[in-house]
């Protein structure tokens, strides 16, 4: 990409014909990896690619068992497992894949009991599993509202309440973790950003930032953790169309301060500290993770 567009009327001493060879250059982080999550067990939901396989991986890594919620193909999830298992980390926890619906109730049930027959517990659950079915509003269907709520939304809802009746079930073990659990919610900057075309998705995404607030108030005193991650725009296979030409990396660069698209990994990294006593003292915190999506990029000058 030789070329940053930038709009006529930019024109600040600042950031005047600022072009991607006068801008420093990319450079992306390589961080340690530490068994901060040893002896811990979490359940992904909708981790067979994207942001979900992202943070499997790097739960795995820092030493927890993961359990790889799929509703895929078997392949996708199975290729999850292996990534997981060859990580490379020496303290890595072992990796299991497991298919479910999580909109479904009874398909939630049999994830969680696996998940306790196979590990003995669950110490944290990423509430991943989320799909996009856009539409104009007028010409959005029924089953398209309902298809993304009940699993943006609903499934986010069912899995935690096992996730809650488990920690309480089990309380603090104060040798693996300060907290009886912890709960991380994937949002979007959509919670707060409103989204023409998507209203099924921003809806959900809203539901999630007060579900997710809610339920941390509620749990906060049984020492249950509750937060989200709002990602931007990420790399991942679903939003190819948004990053995967010249012309619309650019476009994307409009709305990203930080002008660089974001990576599964720059999620998972949060993912594991969040889940870590490292953030024994962070609930109800909704944490963006957007190079900036939500600071107005469209007012950089000066509105
Ligand atoms: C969506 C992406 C989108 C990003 C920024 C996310 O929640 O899943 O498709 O690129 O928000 O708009």
């Amino acid at each position: 990409m030789s070329r940053i567009a930038i709009p006529a009327k930019m024109n600040s001493t600042m950031i005047r014909d600022l072009t991607s060879d006068q801008l420093p250059q990319v450079v992306m982080p390589a961080c340690e990896v530490r068994p901060v999550l040893r002896g811990q067990t979490a359940i992904i939901t909708g981790a067979s690619s994207g942001i979900g396989k992202g943070i499997a991986i790097a739960l795995c890594a820092a030493g927890a068992n993961v359990v790889i919620n799929y509703i895929g193909p078997d392949s996708d999830a199975n290729a999850v497992v292996e990534g997981a298992t060859h990580c490379g980390c020496a303290t890595r926890g072992e990796a299991v894949a497991f298919k479910a619906d999580v909109s479904d109730e009874s398909q939630v049930h049999a994830l969680f009991a696996n998940t306790v027959d196979r590990f003995g517990t669950v110490d944290i659950l990423v509430n991943n599993a989320g799909l996009q079915q856009d539409a104009r509003i007028e010409d959005m269907t029924l089953a398209q509202w309902r298809r993304v709520i009940d699993v943006n939304l609903t499934g986010q809802f069912l899995c935690a309440r096992e996730a809650v009746r488990e920690f309480k079930r089990r309380g603090v073990r104060p040798q693996v973790s300060c907290a009886a659990g912890k709960i991380i919610c994937l949002s979007s900057v959509h919670e707060v950003i409103p989204w023409a075309g998507h209203v099924n998705y921003a809806a959900s995404k809203g539901g999630v930032m007060l579900m997710m607030k809610s339920i941390a108030q509620e749990v906060a005193p049984w020492r249950i953790r509750v937060n989200s991650i709002c990602p931007g725009a990420i790399r991942t296979p679903i939003n190819r169309t948004a990053w995967e030409t010249p012309d619309a990396y650019n476009d994307l660069m409009k709305l990203i301060p930080y002008k660089r698209i974001g990576e599964p990994e720059d999620i998972a990294r949060l993912a594991v500290w969040l889940s870590s006593d490292e953030a024994d003292y962070i609930t109800g915190a909704s944490l963006f993770v957007d190079g900036g999506m939500t600071l107005y990029p469209g007012f950089e000058t000066g509105g």
